[in-house]
């Protein structure tokens, strides 16, 4: 959801003061074991300058407010504001003086620092979340104060793909046992079998082919002339995001130490469509000693 437009000057000016925080501290008197309407009215009447900040809460009541913050952290989940854990619950008898003044047990003191804590911890966490993203992936600072704001990095945002789904190494386990069958039989049918229609394909020395017809048509001419060293294949790695195998092969000489044999390590990548995987691409490169 992007900016609000506001048309009350007491809403824009609410709406800039809760804009310029990363986090809050909620006070809450308890009302029918809930917050007071007056607070659930001003929080109301924002939304985008809550999201992906955070809260902490400090309540009074007869049994220290509690219930009121219970409601108010069914409402922060609504708001996209993380709610922390630490609360100070003040109660009415306890905690005040005999003419309302406050009075806090010293036992308060630990509570309202851990929760003080743990609202910085999490609006400094969340800053990635709240700083919008240039077309360059980058996360920059608030817009308004792009030009001053340090460029904050991706590295927060960085996410995990997934690895080794069992389902996507069995069907990368089969799709190389395929090249190891067709290349012991140069048989290019066999090779190519599941190989997609619109392929991209880069060989060992940087040619380029787009599509199967293309590269079939190259493995049959290079297979029907039976000149391929023998090799091994073998799965060294899958990364399996949902739908997806990226497969680093490498293909072995046999033996390993024939000069004339030829080694190469694959990337593969293979998607799932209609519970088959497909060789989508495939970029193959020649293993030669390395420069001393
Ligand atoms: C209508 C009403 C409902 C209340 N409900 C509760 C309640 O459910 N639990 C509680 O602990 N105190 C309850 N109280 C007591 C208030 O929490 C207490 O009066 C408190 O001082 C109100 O804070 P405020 O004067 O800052 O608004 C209630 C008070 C009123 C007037």
């Amino acid at each position: 959801m992007g900016p609000q437009h506001y048309s009350h000057p007491h809403t824009k000016e609410w709406a800039a003061k809760v804009a310029s925080f990363d986090g809050y501290v909620f006070v809450t008197p308890e009302y029918n074991h809930s917050t007071s309407g007056v607070l659930k009215n001003a929080i109301d009447f924002l939304y985008t300058e809550w999201n992906n900040k955070a809260a902490g809460f400090v309540s009074y009541g007869a049994t220290g407010g509690t219930r009121a913050v219970e409601h108010l952290r069914l409402i922060m989940a609504e708001l996209q504001v993380a709610d922390v854990r630490h609360q100070v619950a003040l109660s009415l008898f306890t905690d005040f003086g005999g003419d309302g003044d406050l009075v806090p047990d010293a036992h308060h003191g630990p509570t309202l620092t851990g929760m003080l804590d743990e609202v910085i911890a999490w609006a400094d966490a969340l800053a990635t979340l709240r700083a919008p993203i240039d077309g360059h992936g980058e996360v920059t600072g608030n817009r308004e104060t792009a030009t001053e704001a340090p460029l904050v990095t991706i590295e927060g945002r960085r996410p995990s793909l997934g690895s080794n789904a069992a389902e996507a190494s069995g069907a990368v386990t089969g799709f190389v046992e395929e090249l190891q069958a067709g290349l012991d039989s140069s048989d290019a049918d066999v090779y190519d079998r599941h190989f997609a229609t619109d392929l991209s394909w880069c060989s060992p020395y940087g040619q380029t082919l787009a599509g199967f017809a293309h590269l079939s048509a190259a493995h049959r001419s290079l297979m029907a002339s039976a000149t391929a060293p023998p090799s091994r294949y073998e799965v060294v790695q899958v990364l399996a995001p949902p739908g997806v195998a990226l497969a680093h092969v490498r293909r072995q000489a046999l033996p390993p130490d024939d000069p004339a044999g030829f080694s190469e390590m694959a990337l593969y990548a293979l998607i799932e469509h209609d519970g088959q995987w497909w060789l989508a691409a495939g970029q193959n490169t020649p293993v030669t000693d390395k420069p001393s």
